[in-house]
């Protein structure tokens, strides 16, 4: 074992509590100038120290670092994210969880990237997802229902992830329909499902996951900061992903079982209590045309129920939402 490793994990076991020079240099056997040298080392690496002259160093951070055993050793779930396969680099996370799914990964195989160079959204838009700032994943799911479910599996995607995120920050994150995560009407997070069908049934789905955690002001050009944020700016602190890879698994995880044995009603209501999209008249532009109503709820197969201005309901599947309008 390097000495880096044996000061690291006695600062681990020590809590965030200060530890003298003396008894670093006493425990490990080597000059104080050494133990010293050895923390810049691991400040370079990303880790923050405190130092005090009366009581010695503390660690106050280690960094963010994610890759596959990371993650592994923090996951919560039986299926989820027990296959990771981890990337610095890749094109889209997509397009590697196809290629898993095609060749017969089982359901719960993810791909995280620490960076996307061709990040994909929705509506064919792109998705910022620069170094080490965020979290960009797909995940194969292999849900045994008809093809036109794939919305419930959306919507079940955006209620975990929303559910795992105000947990883990506290911050008042709410969904917009279909899936995007906002924080005081501002993006933070989307999802893109995809999927491939066979005699009606879906065959699988690539559920593509992208979390602006760690992103600044900086990493944003002004256009896209007007309506979109992350995590840290939001709350003030730096987050740590793989902790919020887990939760989010395993809420994940528990929902997807949740729907399995009870079907969709449950997750309606979960969706329902996050949603900041109900009751406000909006304009809705559907691949049909574009109509203004105020959306009351979730319907059982996915689509967002809308009242019209002339008082008849009508059950809208997919459509960009805009920003509320006056009657
Ligand atoms: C959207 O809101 O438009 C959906 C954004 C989805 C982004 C994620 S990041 C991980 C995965 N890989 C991609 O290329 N896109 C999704």
């Amino acid at each position: 074992m390097t000495t880096n490793n044996t000061l690291l994990e006695l600062f681990q076991k020590q809590h965030g509590q200060y530890i003298s020079g003396q008894r670093l240099s006493e425990e490990l056997g080597v000059s104080r100038t050494a133990i010293w040298k050895q923390i810049h080392k691991l400040e370079a690496a990303g880790y923050r120290f405190e130092a005090s002259s009366r009581l010695g160093y503390r660690l106050v951070s280690a960094p963010d670092e994610l890759n596959a055993e990371s993650v592994a050793g923090l996951l919560e779930t039986s299926r989820f994210g027990r296959q990771v396969h981890f990337y610095d680099v890749v094109s889209s996370t997509q397009a590697v969880a196809r290629e898993l799914a095609e060749s017969g990964s089982a359901e719960g195989a993810l791909v995280i990237a620490n960076q996307q160079q061709n990040g994909r959204g929705r509506m064919g838009r792109s998705w910022l997802s620069p170094p080490g700032k965020g979290i960009w994943m797909s995940m194969v799911l292999r849900p045994q229902v008809p093809i036109h479910f794939a919305p419930q599996l959306t919507l079940l995607t955006a209620a975990a992830l929303c559910r795992s995120l105000r947990k883990a920050t506290g911050l008042s994150i709410g969904i917009k329909w279909p899936n995007d995560l906002l924080i005081e009407g501002k993006k933070i997070s989307g999802i893109l499902l995809e999927s491939a069908a066979e005699e009606e049934r879906l065959k699988y789905v690539v559920a593509g996951v992208g979390i602006s955690v760690n992103l600044e002001e900086g990493d944003y050009t002004e256009e896209l900061l007007e309506k979109a944020t992350s995590l840290r700016i939001a709350g003030g602190s730096e987050l740590k992903r793989g902790a919020l890879i887990s939760a989010f698994l395993k809420e994940w995880e528990e929902l997807y079982d949740l729907y399995n044995s009870k079907g969709f009603s449950p997750i309606i209501s979960y969706w329902e209590e996050l949603a900041v999209s109900l009751g406000k008249r909006v304009e809705l532009v559907t691949p049909q045309g574009r109509l203004v109503g105020t959306p009351v709820g979730l319907h059982e197969s996915g689509a967002i129920r809308v009242r019209l201005d002339d008082g008849s309901m009508q059950n809208v599947f997919s459509a960009e939402m805009g920003e509320p309008v006056r009657n």
